[in-house]
């Protein structure tokens, strides 16, 4: 049998992103007025078991899963790289075929795409992608789910990115191409997308715009997105230097309100107040930043159910 892993957007159609969707939706409602701890009715996951590897730090990313697992019945064991034989030198692929022997999937947080790539070749579970340097896909679903929430549809919706193009950019990239949302970034040269992800946009039809001066970016957006200007893989001494060259991408009221009158902000948090968005922003009432914390829950819940069930 094919094991389903869950790498990349670009790995999936628009149908089954839909679907994905739709289950988020689903488990979302079914939630309603339950303590946050109970089980869900059907525990789909009951018996089955999730590790989840984490090389580098996290917030949402951990509780999402660690709750969502035992929401859907299911457990989880949690490693931190340096709790484990990885962080002394075991290899990657040592480590998939023995947690592979235990578990019933594995959810990584790495460095080098490389490496998430290498545990699912040798895995015989199922590897979600909890972010690389590359990418971030499990992201991605909740800001769809988040999207649709707010403005009724992701049919359409254009989406404006501004600053620094990282691993969130890139997974954005490829979800917009593949549902059909015009993607407007405004960055500048040096921290706009890769070429590779630029042509891989064009040649599946992406509506892809790239423009250095963030308001032409904004004008007119449907959702106004950002992340930290400085990213768990930039080395801490490019970080005056990243700031400095950010500094006129900051989102602040004035860009806000360059976006369309009813516009949503995101942000995929951490948010580094005062640099790649005022608080202004963060906190005011076009910034639904919390709501799409939340719904890495339930997308989270439906990742699991895809691997696990084939949903
Ligand atoms: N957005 C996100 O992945 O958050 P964490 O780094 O806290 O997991
Ligand atoms: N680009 C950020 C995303 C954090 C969720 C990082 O990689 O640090």
């Amino acid at each position: 049998m094919t094991v389903r892993h869950f790498l990349d957007i670009r790995d999936f159609s628009r149908d089954e992103l839909l679907a994905l969707l739709a289950e988020a939706k689903r488990r979302k409602a079914a939630r309603a007025g339950k303590p946050k701890g109970a089980v869900d009715d059907d525990a789909p996951l009951a018996g089955h078991s999730l590790a989840m590897i984490f090389e580098k730090p996290s917030t949402r990313t951990r509780t999402s899963f660690d709750a969502g697992m035992r929401q859907l019945g299911g457990h989880t064991l949690v490693f931190n790289s340096s709790d484990i034989q990885i962080g002394r030198g075991e290899t990657i692929a040592d480590t998939a075929r023995v947690l592979s022997r235990m578990v019933d999937a594995i959810m990584i947080r790495t460095h080098g795409h490389e490496r998430i790539e290498e545990l699912a070749e040798h895995a015989s579970v199922p590897v979600i992608n909890g972010l690389t340097d590359l990418s971030h896909p499990c992201q991605i679903l909740a800001d769809l789910q988040t999207l649709e929430e707010h403005k009724g549809t992701t049919e359409g919706q254009v989406i404006a990115w501004v600053g620094d193009c990282a691993n969130v950019t890139r997974s954005w990239i490829e979800a917009a191409t593949i549902l059909g949302c015009p993607f407007r970034i405004g960055a500048p040269k040096g921290y706009q997308p890769e070429e590779d992800i630029i042509r891989w946009a064009k040649e599946n039809g992406g509506d892809l715009f790239i423009t250095e001066d963030p308001a032409e970016a904004v004008r007119g957006a449907d959702c106004v997105m950002t992340d930290s200007w400085i990213s768990m893989h930039h080395a801490p001494e490019e970080a005056d230097r990243r700031i400095a060259d950010l500094g006129p991408y900051q989102v602040n009221a004035a860009l806000m309100a360059e976006a369309a009158e009813d516009a949503i902000f995101m942000h995929c948090l951490p948010a580094h107040r005062g640099e790649e968005a005022t608080d202004e922003v963060l906190d005011g009432p076009q910034s639904v930043i919390f709501d799409e914390a939340e719904n890495r829950l339930h997308a989270q819940k439906a990742v699991l159910l895809h691997v696990l069930k084939g949903l």
